[in-house]
């Protein structure tokens, strides 16, 4: 809807009407090679952040709730749900022709009060089935798919230590599937994590895959998160899950892409939102500013990760954004609150990037 205004010097020179307008859109960019999209808030899909919405409909073409559809939200006592958010946001990509990626069915992280100190596995089993049942039934036709399960393992490749893996015991996973295809029989059905473009947590993602082909369980796609820094982006086990994950036939995903600039105060590169640290000026050292020097590297980072996304763009189905602009993005706050992160193409003023200009620019060469 609303472009943004490129005009070069030399356009102005040699425009009859002394300014040439040329409209950009990620998406439309991309058209040819797979969908663009982002995560977007509870503001987001109330419209009270209009500067956001103009550049949604101009340059994603999908959607994933960022917090909206977890069990938290969506399913906040017992036997009570709440669907005004989600129905919203469903609304909203129906009227402006986006489709949906559902997130997240079954996931250990933001689950509701009343699942916190549950015992029973009995009453794991009565949460897990209606909670799939319910809530994917209820969007069956309307959302283009569910990360089913999300970040179901540890960074060694085996089951993560969850209360689903604790009571259900591992066929948790299959089971989830299972259930959410008889429920939501038109949406693809992803499985979802973090780092598991990482050797070992990746061979504990393709024993997962190959055990739902064995059993018959229809798997159609693997989302690989994309939380990374931007001077350690790991591009060689990036292309080794691109081409590892497809020879599965599924597709492959980006799906919570943004890439860090702050210092980070472990070595490693988990996304576990349960991970906290304290906050100190060392920490947050951009706090006004991102110097150029690392916005240069910030968008070569960018720059490099979408030509090997473009050589793999038969396999790639789908770049989703971990939200529209830097001042949304859930790095400002975690994993130490009140940093001053700039991790994604829209500045905090909304305006789109250098990176964001290349991108385009990336589509134009052959
Ligand atoms: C994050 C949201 O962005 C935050 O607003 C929320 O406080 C915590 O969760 N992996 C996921 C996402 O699958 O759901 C997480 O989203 C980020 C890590």
């Amino acid at each position: 809807m609303f472009g943004y205004v490129l005009v070069t010097m030399l356009e102005l020179v040699n425009s009859t009407n002394a300014l040439s307008q040329q409209q950009t859109s990620l998406n439309q960019s991309y058209k040819n090679y797979f969908l663009i999209g982002t995560a977007i808030n509870a503001p987001q899909i109330l419209q009270k952040d209009l500067k956001a919405a103009a550049i949604i409909t101009n340059d994603f073409n999908s959607l994933t709730p960022e917090n909206i559809m977890k069990s938290e939200i969506i399913h906040p006592k017992w036997d009570e749900y709440d669907f005004t958010l989600a129905d919203k946001m469903v609304e909203y990509a129906q009227t402006h022709q986006l489709k949906v990626n559902g997130h997240t069915l079954i996931w250990h992280s933001q689950l509701p009060a009343f699942m916190k100190y549950m015992q029973s596995a009995d009453s794991v089993k009565n949460f897990f089935v209606n909670h799939i049942e319910t809530v994917a039934r209820r969007y069956d036709g309307k959302i283009f798919s569910w990360d089913v399960v999300n970040e179901a393992l540890e960074e060694n490749g085996t089951l993560r230590k969850s209360i689903f893996l604790d009571k259900l015991g591992p066929s948790y996973i299959s089971e989830a599937f299972k259930l959410a295809q008889k429920a939501s029989p038109n949406a693809e059905l992803y499985y979802n994590d973090y780092n598991i473009e990482q050797p070992k947590k990746r061979a504990g993602a393709i024993a997962i895959i190959k055990d739902l082909q064995s059993k018959g369980i229809r798997i159609d796609g693997v989302g690989i998160q994309g939380h990374w820094r931007y001077n350690k982006i790991p591009f060689k086990e990036i292309e080794e899950s691109i081409i590892e994950f497809s020879q599965l036939g599924v597709k492959v995903m980006f799906t919570e892409l943004d890439l860090g600039v702050l210092p980070n105060p472990w070595d490693s590169d988990a996304a576990d939102v349960n991970m906290k640290a304290t906050y100190s000026a060392k920490m947050n050292p951009y706090m006004n500013a991102l110097p150029d020097s690392v916005q240069d590297k910030f968008t070569e980072g960018y720059e490099s990760l979408f030509k090997l996304f473009i050589k793999y763009k038969d396999k790639i189905s789908r770049v989703t954004f971990w939200g529209v602009h830097d001042g949304q993005s859930w790095l400002n706050g975690w994993p130490i609150k009140g940093r001053t992160n700039y991790p994604l193409l829209f500045d905090r003023k909304y305006q789109p990037k250098e990176a964001y200009f290349k991108l385009i620019a990336l589509t134009n060469t052959k």
